[in-house]
């Protein structure tokens, strides 16, 4: 646990976890993370801005202790989730006179999520005000970044967005500030894949919405603090809109060869015509590593083999996490292999409900490929080529 000093009587209180490589027993955290709270002292009232995951609760309550903390007024909960909200019950023993700030809907969910009672709570809404004395907070409702009850905090006089996980990194970092934009670029993308992608639409909106707070420094609570916000708003409009990539991400396993001999062709053939190929080999892949591919990619080919009739489990799984990932994808299409029969590809199309994605004629092939396979192959190549180059990204 550090005291960094983010601006006067402004303090980065960050549980950094270097070791943690799971999160919500899902997410691969290849580079740890770090749970962070801020501290902010006004003439009048000191404010705690979030907690930590409750793993990390000793080193937030002990760093309190040691820097002297003698009163907490507000612990403001931007958000429901335990990793920034499960040190609040432990914060409130420590300082049993402070209050828990937050939404309407936020309380609720910490009541139920945490069992603290409805009397630790003072209720905020959009717009709403807090003086500290000489420093003042204002509250943003910022709905599904990434759950319903989502809030931002604004410290006016310093010009700080407090966001939680909003424009958050997974990225464990001894450093207060952004050093390293494209590090931290790359992990901020791979937290968008993971948390924000599904809620596209409505992250645009608080893309908006924050347009009117006049702030020069965002602290989000997991990674570092970026003090020159501008890349990370240029990249979540980047993310967040319309546009795609000259891009094919190809999802596959293969058991006997046939599917791998497929993909292998398939990608070259893709090479050939200029277009960036992704493929995921789903018994080696790191999901966030998929989910990141698809924040851009105009399209997806998923290829299986067939198991007892339907698609390979690996691969219901890989479909199931993208189509609940909804990502801006146009195009969708299958490569399946298949030894006597079965009902690969009408799965997948029943999988794939969430995306608006036109489907490509898919290839079928029945035990290793043939030469008429590998024209079908050919044949889907050119029809991407087509789909991407009417969309103007050729
Ligand atoms: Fe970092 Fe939604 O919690």
């Amino acid at each position: 646990m550090f005291e960094r000093e983010i601006v006067s009587c402004v303090y980065y209180l960050s549980a950094i976890d270097w070791d943690r490589r799971l999160f919500d027993e899902l997410i691969p955290l290849p580079d740890g993370t770090s749970y962070n709270a801020y501290l902010i002292k006004g003439s009048e009232k000191i404010a705690l801005i979030d907690t930590v995951d409750p793993t990390k609760g000793h080193k937030l309550t002990a760093y309190l202790q040691e820097f002297s903390v003698e009163k907490i007024d507000y612990i403001i909960a931007n958000h429901a989730e335990q990793d920034h909200s499960g040190a609040i019950p432990e914060i409130l023993e420590l300082y049993p006179e402070a209050k828990v700030v937050t939404n309407p809907k936020c309380k609720v969910m910490l009541m139920d999520l945490l069992l603290i009672s409805e009397d630790k709570f003072i209720t905020v809404n959009d717009g709403d005000n807090i003086s500290l004395g000489n420093k003042t907070l204002e509250f943003t409702i910022a709905p599904w970044v990434h759950w319903p009850e989502t809030m931002l905090t604004y410290l006016k006089e310093d010009k700080i967005l407090f966001t939680c996980d909003f424009f958050g990194s997974h990225l464990a970092a001894s450093e207060m500030f952004v050093t390293d934009e494209a590090e931290v670029y790359e992990a901020a993308k791979r937290y968008y894949a993971e948390i924000m992608m599904p809620f596209r639409v409505q992250i645009r909106k608080n893309l908006e919405k924050i347009k009117n707070l006049d702030f020069k420094v965002i602290a989000p609570s997991h990674g570092p603090v970026y003090n020159k916000p501008e890349f990370i708003l240029n990249a979540y409009k980047e993310w967040v809109s319309d546009n795609v990539k000259n891009e094919v991400i190809i999802p596959y396993i293969s058991m006997h060869g046939s599917t791998a001999k497929m993909v292998d062709y398939f990608v070259d053939a893709l090479i050939k015509r200029d277009i960036v190929v992704k493929p995921f080999n789903l018994t080696k892949t790191d999901i966030g590593e998929l989910a990141k591919a698809l924040v851009d990619a105009a399209t997806i080919v998923i290829a299986s083999p067939t198991v007892l009739v339907g698609p390979h489990p690996n691969v219901v799984y890989g479909t199931y996490l993208v189509n609940a990932l909804r990502p801006k994808l146009k195009f969708a299409s299958v490569i399946n292999s298949y030894g006597w029969g079965g009902k690969v590809i009408d799965k997948i199309k029943e999988m794939l409900t969430n995306l608006k994605v036109e489907i490509i004629e898919p290839v079928i092939v029945k035990g290793y490929p043939k030469e008429e396979d590998f024209k079908s192959l050919t044949r889907l190549a050119d029809e991407i080529y087509e789909k991407h180059k009417e969309q103007n990204i050729v």
